[in-house]
């Protein structure tokens, strides 16, 4: 099954933020483009729209004069419904309402071939739903764009109970001739993308709610020490905190309220207040014209340690000792069953997050999970109240001696990266089990479609299989509500790398 012909006539109806990016990504494709929207005379100003950003393409010669003049020509605002007869492909984006998308898509099986195919851009309605009002759902797909469209090369080809694999896979090799990178799933609450990328805003909100940091050492740490582009609070600032509040609730009810996606509560207070991120000038964090964005916790100056001793090879920190010796700190290496923690000169003990609180432990400091240690700038510390001033003082000495900002947190079980990555790794490889994607399409999604450093399989096979396992199985003894007990598809992944290493 091939892509759709260029020459095949293509309508977007709804020429709002995405109607309009998509309709641009099939007309510099090469398919005519018809455009309908509900609203009188908005179809016109979109299509006066799509032109000036064209204009703006030739300028940045990434278009050139006759080719945009050529696209101009192909595209038509039309005012009726029925201006889209003849169409091989709508795609729908407008309101977000089941009743209204299915009242559209009713109305369009009257107009256009039966051989068109409708797809619809929701973000977080179920596509079986949709595409169930349709005389012939078997043609009715999901086709997810990113925001901006035509920057963003993500789409998620969604497939409903219906769908016919066809037509599936002529929308996604249409998708790929429009020069986009489609992944196919199921149809299931969030697809891929809101699904599996829920935890690191609800993990983020956790550590805040507990009083475990404030949102700027948050953000710093996601960052400076996971990798990540944004931190949570300043990405749900510029999502809107309204926007990225319903699409939680959205997948927690269509999940039949599964405790692993409910809502924070902090952040429903936030939206209650009208603070909705930039949009309102103040949302985490203040936006307003001047407003200084508040300083991450970073620890004052401290001694480093003269040694450290090594237990253990430290997993998936191993690259630590090395650093440490660089640094001009001397190792002295133990040989330790299961050890993977640093022993300090004043007795304390110096360990990967790894789940559990240090309250649990005699004077113990955590450190959490980095991408990379090398690379990183910071590294939070966590410890106890009973914890000696001394360990968390040469904690503080070492992360600084390897050129780390470090900022000191709360006890908090698993820390600020270390749960959250545990936590998209462990819905990544239960949504595989499930059928809803490929581990492949699932990688690539989560980098493209959120920017995440590493694909949440490619994450696990670098820490190691059973890494987020045994985290989220120390989580879940801390708070036994069910937010983090690992799926079984976890434990299955676990061991299955478990006997692989073995084997090895
Ligand atoms: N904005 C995003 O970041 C984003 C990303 C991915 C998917 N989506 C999804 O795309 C869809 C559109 O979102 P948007 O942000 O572009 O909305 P928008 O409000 O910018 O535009 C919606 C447009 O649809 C028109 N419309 C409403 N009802 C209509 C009807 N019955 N028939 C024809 N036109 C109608 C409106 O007049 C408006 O112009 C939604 O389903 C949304 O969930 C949005």
């Amino acid at each position: 099954m091939t892509a759709l012909d260029l020459s095949s006539p293509v309508a977007v109806v709804g020429t709002g933020t995405m109607g309009q990016g998509i309709a641009q990504v099939a007309l510099v494709a090469g398919h005519p483009v018809r455009l309908y929207d509900a609203a009188p005379g908005r179809a016109r100003q979109a299509a006066d729209a799509i032109g000036a950003r064209l204009d703006r393409l030739v300028e940045k010669e990434r278009l050139t004069a006759a080719e945009r003049d050529a696209a101009r020509a192909r595209l038509r605002p039309v005012e009726e419904l029925t201006g889209l007869a003849g169409c091989s492909l709508v795609v729908e984006a407008i309101l977000e309402r089941l009743d209204v998308k299915q009242e559209l898509f009713r109305a369009l099986e009257d107009v256009v071939p039966d051989d068109c195919l409708l797809a619809t851009n929701t973000s977080s309605l179920s596509v079986t739903a949709i595409g169930g009002a349709l005389r012939l759902p078997g043609r009715f797909v999901g086709l997810h764009f990113f925001n901006p469209a035509p920057l963003l090369p993500l789409v998620e080809v969604v497939s409903g109970f219906a769908t016919d694999v066809t037509c599936a896979t002529r929308a996604y090799e249409t998708a790929r001739a429009w020069g986009k990178t489609p992944v196919a799933c199921a149809d299931t609450p969030g697809f891929i993308v809101n699904r599996v990328a829920r935890p690191f805003y609800a993990e983020a909100f956790a550590v805040y709610e507990s009083q475990g940091a404030d949102p700027a050492t948050i953000d710093a740490v996601l960052r400076e020490c996971g990798g990540f582009r944004m931190g949570a609070f300043e990405l749900t600032d510029l999502i809107g905190q309204d926007v990225n509040e319903s699409v939680t609730r959205s997948v927690w009810q269509s999940f039949f309220q599964d405790v692993r996606f409910t809502p924070s509560l902090a952040q429903r207070r936030l939206v209650e207040s009208g603070r909705l991120g930039r949009k309102t000038g103040r949302g985490w964090y203040d936006h307003g014209e001047g407003a200084e964005r508040p300083e991450p916790h970073t620890a004052e100056p401290a001694r480093p340690p003269a040694y450290v001793v090594a237990e253990g090879d430290l997993g998936p920190a191993s690259e630590l000792l090395a650093m440490i010796r660089e640094a001009g700190i001397e190792v002295r290496e133990e040989d330790e069953d299961n050890g993977t923690r640093l022993v300090l000169p004043g007795g304390g003990q110096l360990v990967l997050a790894d789940g559990q609180t240090s309250v649990e432990f005699r004077d113990v400091v955590y450190f959490d999970l980095a991408l990379d240690y090398r690379r990183a700038t910071r590294v939070a510390l966590s410890h106890a109240s009973n914890t000696s001033p001394v360990t968390v003082a040469e904690a503080t000495g070492l992360f600084q001696a390897l050129g780390k900002h470090v900022s000191v947190i709360g006890d908090v079980p698993g820390m600020i990266v270390a749960r959250t990555v545990a936590r998209i790794i462990d819905l990544a490889v239960d949504a595989v089990a499930k059928g809803v994607a490929t581990e492949d399409d699932i990688d690539t999604a989560m980098r493209l479609g959120v920017n995440y450093p590493l694909g949440p399989l490619e994450w696990s096979r670098r820490l190691g299989g059973g890494w987020a396992c045994s985290v989220l199985d120390n989580l879940h003894e801390c708070d036994p509500s069910g937010r983090y007990a690992p799926s079984l598809a976890l434990y299955r992944h676990a061991y299955a790398s478990d006997l692989r290493e073995g084997s090895a």
